[in-house]
């Protein structure tokens, strides 16, 4: 039997290979390692991309969370908030930074922060936002905006799993105060290694974001501060210089394949397909079904041949990492109820129909049978 797997960076690779191939050689024919040519190219492409003044790129995404706070001047004592279905790597960062964790509930049906819950947790320690654009989908970020504004806050967007998807028109990562991005290679933009950036239109805090990346100086020799050594390297650049080109076409084909898993699950009442509001552009890094019965349906579909992922399975607030905070499930219901359904399908831009159609099929098996 075939596997369908759950991504294919080969395939990627294979589709691009003569570019990817030049730009590596390039690299290597220069020498150029660390920093460098290929890496501010890349630099200046991104934040071109968005629309945004500045790009601080860094080792990985969450490197660029923690990297943004500090530059922000997160100390001890203050606290922050986040959503409470994420990956960890958004509010470790905050503990990191030397910041307490706020958990706030998701929407029931997007996955992404409520908004209506975040006042609500604001207290006079009260120093920050970390909304997450979770899956691809843009998190509400006019609701979340205007409580920054109101009691004076900033916005880190964790734009991980969103390049290039929109709220309203404009690119998520437009919005906050600063807006980091992972560059893993299963995102939709990824590198083949680690590499993550930080973007903003704030160029003292830019400044401030490379200074602390680069061991506390802009210029060699020169530490203002004590740093700490994130970097992306040129072989990463050079990849991502590549691989960004394609996005918006890579970015289309998800969308289009997002659009037929819809259409094709239409009419399969025990599953609920991902929940888009027409101001929201969602870039489906992953495509989210929910059932009642999400660990039997996914043994069904291993035995199929079909890779599937739960992204999380444990809502962050009740993980063994946060047990000091003893969060009970009813502090959080919605998050709580997701992460027992939520079940993320094999999506990327090249997957063949072929594969989509035995993903449905094995689904419309498992629930013709048990429902
Ligand atoms: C929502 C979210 N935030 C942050 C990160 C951290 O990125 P990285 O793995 O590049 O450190 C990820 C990556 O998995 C993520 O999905």
């Amino acid at each position: 039997m075939s596997q369908v797997p759950f991504a294919d960076l080969h395939a990627q690779y294979q589709s691009i290979k003569p570019e990817i191939d030049t730009a590596i050689e390039s690299v290597i024919k220069a020498s150029a390692f660390i920093r460098g040519p290929f890496v501010e190219k890349f630099e200046t492409e991104f934040a071109e991309t968005l629309g945004v003044k500045h790009c601080v790129s860094c080792a990985n995404g969450t490197d660029a969370i923690y990297i943004a706070m500090h530059a922000l001047g997160v100390k001890p004592g203050d606290e922050v908030i986040t959503t409470a279905h994420s990956w960890i790597a958004t509010s470790e960062t905050i503990s990191q930074a030397g910041a307490n964790v706020v958990f706030c509930d998701t929407e029931k049906d997007n996955f992404n922060i409520d908004a209506s819950q975040i006042e609500a947790k604001i207290t006079a320690r009260t120093v920050g936002i970390i909304p997450v654009h979770l899956y691809g989908q843009p998190a509400d970020m006019d609701a979340i905006m205007a409580i920054a504004k109101k009691h004076g806050l900033w916005v880190i967007e964790d734009c991980a799993q969103a390049h290039l998807a929109r709220y309203k028109g404009h690119y998520v990562g437009t919005f906050g105060d600063a807006a980091t991005f992972s560059f893993y290679p299963g995102k939709n933009l990824g590198a083949m290694g680690d590499a993550g950036a930080v973007v903003s239109n704030d160029g003292a805090l830019a400044d401030r974001m490379a200074m602390f990346a680069r061991h506390g100086g802009l210029t060699k020799g020169d530490h203002q501060i004590e740093g700490i050594n994130s970097r992306l390297d040129g072989l990463q650049a050079a990849i991502l210089s590549v691989k960004l080109r394609r996005l918006p076409e890579w970015t289309e084909s998800r969308r289009q394949k997002a659009a037929r898993y819809d259409e094709l699950l239409r009419g399969v009442a025990a599953v609920e397909t991902p929940v888009t509001t027409d101001d929201r552009e969602h870039v489906y890094h992953l495509y989210v079904i929910r059932n009642e019965r999400r660990d039997e349906l996914a043994r069904a579909l291993a035995r199929s041949g079909i890779q599937t992922v739960i992204n999380y399975p444990v809502a962050l607030p009740f993980l063994p990492a946060y047990s000091r905070l003893q969060h009970k499930p009813e502090d959080f219901p919605h998050s709580w109820s997701n992460q027992s359904r939520i079940l993320s399908l094999p999506i990327y831009p090249e997957m063949s129909d072929t594969n989509q159609e035995r993903v449905v099929e094995a689904i419309v098996d498992f629930c013709s049978q048990f429902g």
